[in-house]
Protein backbone atom coordinates (compact mmCIF):
# COMPACT_ATOMS: atom_id res chain seq x y z
CA UNK A 1 0.00 0.00 0.00
CA UNK A 2 1.11 3.32 -1.18
CA UNK A 3 -0.18 5.63 1.79
CA UNK A 4 1.59 5.36 5.11
CA UNK A 5 -0.53 5.95 8.39
CA UNK A 6 1.86 5.86 10.99
CA UNK A 7 2.73 8.91 10.68
CA UNK A 8 0.88 12.09 10.07
CA UNK A 9 -0.17 12.39 6.21
CA UNK A 10 0.52 15.87 4.78
CA UNK A 11 -2.10 16.39 1.67
CA UNK A 12 -2.66 18.85 -1.50
CA UNK A 13 -6.16 19.44 -1.28
CA UNK A 14 -8.18 19.68 -4.45
CA UNK A 15 -8.96 23.08 -5.27
CA UNK A 16 -11.04 23.61 -8.49
CA UNK A 17 -9.26 25.35 -10.76
CA UNK A 18 -5.88 25.82 -9.04
CA UNK A 19 -4.35 22.49 -8.32
CA UNK A 20 -4.15 21.76 -11.74
CA UNK A 21 -1.00 19.26 -12.96
CA UNK A 22 1.24 22.17 -13.34
CA UNK A 23 0.55 23.49 -9.61
CA UNK A 24 0.29 19.78 -8.16
CA UNK A 25 3.48 19.11 -9.78
CA UNK A 26 5.36 22.13 -7.91
CA UNK A 27 3.77 21.39 -4.54
CA UNK A 28 5.16 17.69 -4.78
CA UNK A 29 8.64 18.53 -5.32
CA UNK A 30 8.10 20.15 -1.50
CA UNK A 31 7.04 16.62 -0.11
CA UNK A 32 3.13 16.57 0.14
CA UNK A 33 2.74 12.90 0.57
CA UNK A 34 -0.53 12.93 -1.41
CA UNK A 35 -1.87 14.99 -4.69
CA UNK A 36 -5.49 15.04 -5.98
CA UNK A 37 -7.13 15.72 -8.97
CA UNK A 38 -9.34 18.92 -8.80
CA UNK A 39 -13.08 17.81 -8.81
CA UNK A 40 -13.87 15.74 -11.86
CA UNK A 41 -17.98 15.62 -12.49
CA UNK A 42 -18.94 12.09 -12.88
CA UNK A 43 -20.90 12.94 -15.89
CA UNK A 44 -18.38 14.61 -17.97
CA UNK A 45 -16.08 11.69 -17.19
CA UNK A 46 -19.41 9.33 -18.48
CA UNK A 47 -19.49 11.85 -21.49
CA UNK A 48 -15.46 11.06 -22.11
CA UNK A 49 -15.50 15.13 -22.12
CA UNK A 50 -11.76 15.83 -23.99
CA UNK A 51 -11.46 18.85 -20.94
CA UNK A 52 -12.09 16.63 -18.37
CA UNK A 53 -9.80 14.26 -19.33
CA UNK A 54 -6.99 16.62 -19.72
CA UNK A 55 -7.64 17.35 -16.27
CA UNK A 56 -7.26 13.49 -15.05
CA UNK A 57 -3.78 13.45 -16.44
CA UNK A 58 -1.12 13.62 -13.73
CA UNK A 59 2.84 14.64 -12.86
CA UNK A 60 5.43 11.79 -13.28
CA UNK A 61 5.97 12.72 -9.64
CA UNK A 62 2.49 12.32 -8.43
CA UNK A 63 2.66 8.67 -6.75
CA UNK A 64 0.28 7.88 -4.90
CA UNK A 65 -2.42 9.86 -7.27
CA UNK A 66 -5.95 10.43 -6.20
CA UNK A 67 -9.00 11.19 -8.60
CA UNK A 68 -11.80 13.46 -6.95
CA UNK A 69 -15.12 12.86 -8.54
CA UNK A 70 -18.43 14.23 -7.80
CA UNK A 71 -21.76 12.47 -8.55
CA UNK A 72 -24.87 12.11 -6.72
CA UNK A 73 -26.36 9.25 -8.91
CA UNK A 74 -25.31 5.65 -8.18
CA UNK A 75 -25.55 4.46 -12.02
CA UNK A 76 -23.35 7.46 -13.33
CA UNK A 77 -20.94 7.35 -10.77
CA UNK A 78 -20.70 3.38 -11.66
CA UNK A 79 -19.81 4.57 -15.21
CA UNK A 80 -17.39 7.11 -14.21
CA UNK A 81 -15.64 4.65 -11.55
CA UNK A 82 -15.55 1.89 -15.16
CA UNK A 83 -13.70 4.53 -16.82
CA UNK A 84 -10.96 5.63 -14.66
CA UNK A 85 -10.25 1.70 -14.22
CA UNK A 86 -9.51 1.63 -17.76
CA UNK A 87 -6.66 4.64 -17.11
CA UNK A 88 -3.52 3.50 -14.91
CA UNK A 89 -1.37 5.52 -12.64
CA UNK A 90 -4.07 6.38 -10.28
CA UNK A 91 -4.50 5.03 -6.51
CA UNK A 92 -7.14 6.02 -5.34
CA UNK A 93 -10.86 7.56 -5.47
CA UNK A 94 -12.20 10.48 -3.77
CA UNK A 95 -15.79 11.30 -3.38
CA UNK A 96 -16.79 15.04 -2.94
CA UNK A 97 -18.99 15.49 -0.41
CA UNK A 98 -18.23 19.11 0.15
CA UNK A 99 -19.04 21.48 -2.27
CA UNK A 100 -21.24 24.14 -1.55
CA UNK A 101 -21.86 25.66 -5.16
CA UNK A 102 -25.80 25.25 -6.11
CA UNK A 103 -25.50 23.94 -9.31
CA UNK A 104 -24.01 20.90 -7.69
CA UNK A 105 -26.12 20.62 -4.74
CA UNK A 106 -28.92 20.87 -7.04
CA UNK A 107 -27.57 17.31 -8.89
CA UNK A 108 -27.98 15.89 -5.38
CA UNK A 109 -24.02 16.03 -5.88
CA UNK A 110 -21.05 17.41 -3.29
CA UNK A 111 -22.20 18.35 0.13
CA UNK A 112 -25.68 17.65 -0.78
CA UNK A 113 -25.01 14.10 -0.29
CA UNK A 114 -24.53 14.85 3.73
CA UNK A 115 -27.94 15.73 3.70
CA UNK A 116 -29.20 11.70 2.81
CA UNK A 117 -26.62 9.16 4.53
CA UNK A 118 -28.41 6.38 3.29
CA UNK A 119 -27.31 7.47 -0.39
CA UNK A 120 -24.18 8.38 0.57
CA UNK A 121 -24.03 4.89 1.80
CA UNK A 122 -24.96 3.88 -1.36
CA UNK A 123 -22.38 5.60 -3.39
CA UNK A 124 -19.13 4.94 -1.32
CA UNK A 125 -20.20 0.93 -1.91
CA UNK A 126 -20.42 1.55 -5.36
CA UNK A 127 -17.56 3.14 -6.02
CA UNK A 128 -15.70 0.82 -3.27
CA UNK A 129 -17.21 -2.58 -5.27
CA UNK A 130 -16.24 -1.00 -9.13
CA UNK A 131 -12.90 0.35 -8.11
CA UNK A 132 -9.81 -1.44 -9.94
CA UNK A 133 -8.00 1.16 -7.62
CA UNK A 134 -5.99 0.62 -4.01
CA UNK A 135 -8.19 3.05 -2.46
CA UNK A 136 -11.71 4.78 -1.87
CA UNK A 137 -11.62 8.15 0.04
CA UNK A 138 -14.62 10.38 0.90
CA UNK A 139 -14.31 13.85 1.50
CA UNK A 140 -16.77 15.44 3.76
CA UNK A 141 -17.94 18.76 5.84
CA UNK A 142 -19.26 18.30 8.88
CA UNK A 143 -22.61 18.49 7.87
CA UNK A 144 -25.30 20.00 5.84
CA UNK A 145 -27.05 22.86 8.09
CA UNK A 146 -26.16 21.33 11.17
CA UNK A 147 -22.87 19.33 12.69
CA UNK A 148 -23.43 15.42 11.54
CA UNK A 149 -19.03 14.25 11.74
CA UNK A 150 -19.36 11.76 14.32
CA UNK A 151 -22.93 10.30 12.70
CA UNK A 152 -21.26 10.54 9.09
CA UNK A 153 -18.02 9.54 9.67
CA UNK A 154 -19.49 5.90 11.13
CA UNK A 155 -21.93 5.80 8.43
CA UNK A 156 -18.86 5.98 5.80
CA UNK A 157 -16.45 3.69 7.36
CA UNK A 158 -19.45 1.36 7.40
CA UNK A 159 -19.74 1.37 3.47
CA UNK A 160 -16.50 0.40 3.42
CA UNK A 161 -14.26 3.77 3.12
CA UNK A 162 -10.64 3.25 2.93
CA UNK A 163 -10.15 6.76 4.87
CA UNK A 164 -12.28 10.37 5.02
CA UNK A 165 -10.89 13.91 4.90
CA UNK A 166 -12.98 16.24 6.84
CA UNK A 167 -13.42 20.07 6.14
CA UNK A 168 -14.48 21.21 9.35
CA UNK A 169 -17.46 23.45 8.42
CA UNK A 170 -21.20 22.60 7.48
CA UNK A 171 -21.96 23.84 4.49
CA UNK A 172 -23.77 27.00 5.21
CA UNK A 173 -20.29 27.46 7.19
CA UNK A 174 -19.54 28.27 2.94
CA UNK A 175 -15.47 29.09 3.80
CA UNK A 176 -15.66 31.57 5.79
CA UNK A 177 -17.01 30.17 9.38
CA UNK A 178 -14.64 29.31 12.05
CA UNK A 179 -13.24 25.78 11.57
CA UNK A 180 -14.62 23.14 14.80
CA UNK A 181 -11.71 21.05 15.15
CA UNK A 182 -12.85 19.26 17.87
CA UNK A 183 -15.80 17.91 15.99
CA UNK A 184 -12.93 17.21 13.58
CA UNK A 185 -11.55 15.33 16.61
CA UNK A 186 -14.66 13.89 17.81
CA UNK A 187 -15.32 11.78 14.41
CA UNK A 188 -11.84 10.88 14.33
CA UNK A 189 -11.90 8.77 17.66
CA UNK A 190 -15.39 7.13 16.60
CA UNK A 191 -14.54 5.51 13.71
CA UNK A 192 -11.09 2.99 13.44
CA UNK A 193 -10.56 4.26 9.87
CA UNK A 194 -7.72 7.00 8.95
CA UNK A 195 -9.12 10.60 9.30
CA UNK A 196 -7.61 13.43 8.22
CA UNK A 197 -8.16 17.14 9.41
CA UNK A 198 -9.11 19.91 7.13
CA UNK A 199 -9.81 23.94 7.27
CA UNK A 200 -7.92 26.97 7.62
CA UNK A 201 -4.42 24.91 8.15
CA UNK A 202 -2.22 27.61 6.66
CA UNK A 203 0.94 27.61 8.74
CA UNK A 204 3.46 25.09 9.88
CA UNK A 205 2.10 26.47 13.17
CA UNK A 206 -0.93 26.14 12.53
CA UNK A 207 -0.71 22.41 11.06
CA UNK A 208 1.61 21.11 14.49
CA UNK A 209 -0.97 22.64 16.62
CA UNK A 210 -3.61 20.51 14.89
CA UNK A 211 -1.45 17.49 14.67
CA UNK A 212 -0.79 17.29 18.60
CA UNK A 213 -4.26 18.66 19.71
CA UNK A 214 -6.56 16.85 17.16
CA UNK A 215 -4.15 14.03 16.43
CA UNK A 216 -5.46 13.33 12.95
CA UNK A 217 -4.13 10.48 11.33
CA UNK A 218 -2.65 13.81 8.62
CA UNK A 219 -3.72 17.08 7.58
CA UNK A 220 -4.87 18.37 4.17
CA UNK A 221 -3.87 21.65 3.30
CA UNK A 222 -6.13 23.67 0.29
CA UNK A 223 -5.79 27.88 0.30
CA UNK A 224 -2.32 27.60 2.55
CA UNK A 225 -0.33 25.97 -0.57
CA UNK A 226 -1.66 28.69 -2.88
CA UNK A 227 1.21 31.22 -3.54
CA UNK A 228 2.98 29.37 -0.51
CA UNK A 229 3.71 25.63 -2.60
CA UNK A 230 6.94 25.17 -0.07
CA UNK A 231 4.20 24.80 2.66
CA UNK A 232 4.85 21.06 2.75
CA UNK A 233 8.61 21.42 3.15
CA UNK A 234 8.10 23.86 6.01
CA UNK A 235 5.96 21.66 7.94
CA UNK A 236 8.25 18.35 7.68
CA UNK A 237 12.05 19.84 7.86
CA UNK A 238 10.78 22.94 10.22
CA UNK A 239 9.74 26.51 9.37
CA UNK A 240 12.05 27.95 6.76
CA UNK A 241 12.22 31.25 5.60
CA UNK A 242 12.15 31.25 1.78
CA UNK A 243 15.14 32.54 -0.13
CA UNK A 244 13.86 35.45 -2.98
CA UNK A 245 15.76 33.64 -5.62
CA UNK A 246 14.31 30.23 -4.81
CA UNK A 247 11.20 31.80 -4.66
CA UNK A 248 11.53 33.31 -7.84
CA UNK A 249 12.87 30.09 -9.51
CA UNK A 250 10.21 28.36 -8.02
CA UNK A 251 7.32 30.37 -10.08
CA UNK A 252 9.11 30.48 -13.35
CA UNK A 253 9.14 26.66 -13.06
CA UNK A 254 5.29 26.80 -12.33
CA UNK A 255 4.67 28.92 -15.17
CA UNK A 256 6.58 27.36 -17.86
CA UNK A 257 4.54 24.05 -16.54
CA UNK A 258 1.64 26.39 -16.97
CA UNK A 259 2.42 27.27 -20.83
CA UNK A 260 3.85 23.71 -21.32
CA UNK A 261 0.32 21.87 -20.11
CA UNK A 262 -2.11 24.45 -21.39
CA UNK A 263 -0.10 25.95 -24.51
CA UNK A 264 -0.02 29.91 -24.83
CA UNK A 265 -4.13 30.44 -23.05
CA UNK A 266 -1.71 29.12 -19.28
CA UNK A 267 -0.06 32.71 -19.51
CA UNK A 268 -3.80 33.98 -18.96
CA UNK A 269 -4.66 31.26 -16.28
CA UNK A 270 -0.99 32.07 -14.62
CA UNK A 271 -2.31 35.29 -13.45
CA UNK A 272 -4.21 34.63 -10.44
CA UNK A 273 -0.93 32.73 -9.33
CA UNK A 274 1.03 35.44 -9.56
CA UNK A 275 -1.59 37.41 -7.49
CA UNK A 276 -0.63 35.32 -4.88
CA UNK A 277 2.91 34.72 -5.20
CA UNK A 278 3.52 38.33 -4.76
CA UNK A 279 1.14 38.87 -1.97
CA UNK A 280 2.98 41.12 0.73
CA UNK A 281 5.72 41.88 -1.77
CA UNK A 282 6.58 45.74 -2.73
CA UNK A 283 5.23 46.80 -5.90
CA UNK A 284 2.45 44.01 -6.01
CA UNK A 285 -0.88 46.08 -6.99
CA UNK A 286 1.06 47.64 -9.95
CA UNK A 287 2.25 43.97 -10.74
CA UNK A 288 -0.54 42.29 -10.87
CA UNK A 289 -2.24 45.43 -12.60
CA UNK A 290 0.70 45.05 -15.45
CA UNK A 291 -0.02 41.01 -15.45
CA UNK A 292 -3.71 41.44 -16.25
CA UNK A 293 -3.19 43.31 -19.30
CA UNK A 294 -0.54 40.56 -20.50
CA UNK A 295 -1.51 37.22 -22.59
CA UNK A 296 2.02 36.62 -24.56
CA UNK A 297 4.24 34.15 -22.86
CA UNK A 298 7.26 35.44 -23.64
CA UNK A 299 6.04 38.77 -22.05
CA UNK A 300 4.68 37.61 -19.04
CA UNK A 301 8.04 35.52 -18.06
CA UNK A 302 9.94 38.58 -19.01
CA UNK A 303 7.63 40.91 -16.34
CA UNK A 304 7.90 37.87 -13.89
CA UNK A 305 12.13 37.51 -14.14
CA UNK A 306 12.40 41.62 -13.81
CA UNK A 307 9.70 41.60 -10.52
CA UNK A 308 11.03 38.97 -8.34
C1 LIG B 1 -11.23 27.91 -4.95
C2 LIG B 1 -11.56 26.64 -4.22
C3 LIG B 1 -11.81 25.48 -4.94
C4 LIG B 1 -12.12 24.29 -4.27
N1 LIG B 1 -12.33 23.16 -5.00
C5 LIG B 1 -12.55 21.97 -4.35
C6 LIG B 1 -12.69 20.75 -5.08
O1 LIG B 1 -12.59 20.71 -6.31
N2 LIG B 1 -12.92 19.62 -4.35
C7 LIG B 1 -13.02 19.62 -2.98
O2 LIG B 1 -13.22 18.58 -2.37
N3 LIG B 1 -12.90 20.77 -2.29
C8 LIG B 1 -12.64 21.92 -2.94
N4 LIG B 1 -12.46 23.05 -2.21
C9 LIG B 1 -12.41 22.97 -0.73
C10 LIG B 1 -10.98 22.70 -0.26
O3 LIG B 1 -10.50 21.46 -0.71
C11 LIG B 1 -10.87 22.75 1.27
O4 LIG B 1 -11.71 21.76 1.82
C12 LIG B 1 -11.25 24.10 1.86
O5 LIG B 1 -10.72 25.16 1.06
C13 LIG B 1 -10.74 24.25 3.29
O6 LIG B 1 -9.34 24.02 3.36
P1 LIG B 1 -8.25 25.20 3.32
O7 LIG B 1 -8.65 26.20 4.36
O8 LIG B 1 -6.95 24.52 3.60
O9 LIG B 1 -8.31 25.79 1.96
C14 LIG B 1 -12.19 24.26 -2.85
C15 LIG B 1 -11.95 25.45 -2.14
C16 LIG B 1 -11.63 26.62 -2.80
C17 LIG B 1 -11.36 27.85 -1.98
Amino acid sequence: MKLDFSKPLFVLAPLAGYTDLPFRSVVKKFGADLTISEMISSNALVYESAKTYKMLEKSPLEDPYFVQIAGGDEEVVKKAVEKLNAIDGIDGIDLNCGCPVPKVVKQGAGSALLKDTAKLARIVETIKKHSNKSYTSVKIRLGFDEDRAVELAKVLEDAGADFITIHGRTRSGRFKAPVDYDSIKAAKEAVNIPVIANGDIDTPDKARWVLENITPDGVMIGRGAVGKPWIFYQLKEGAHKIDPAIKKRIVLEHFDQMIQFYGEYGAVLFRKHLHTYTKGMSGASEFRKAVNEVSDPAAMRQMIEEFF
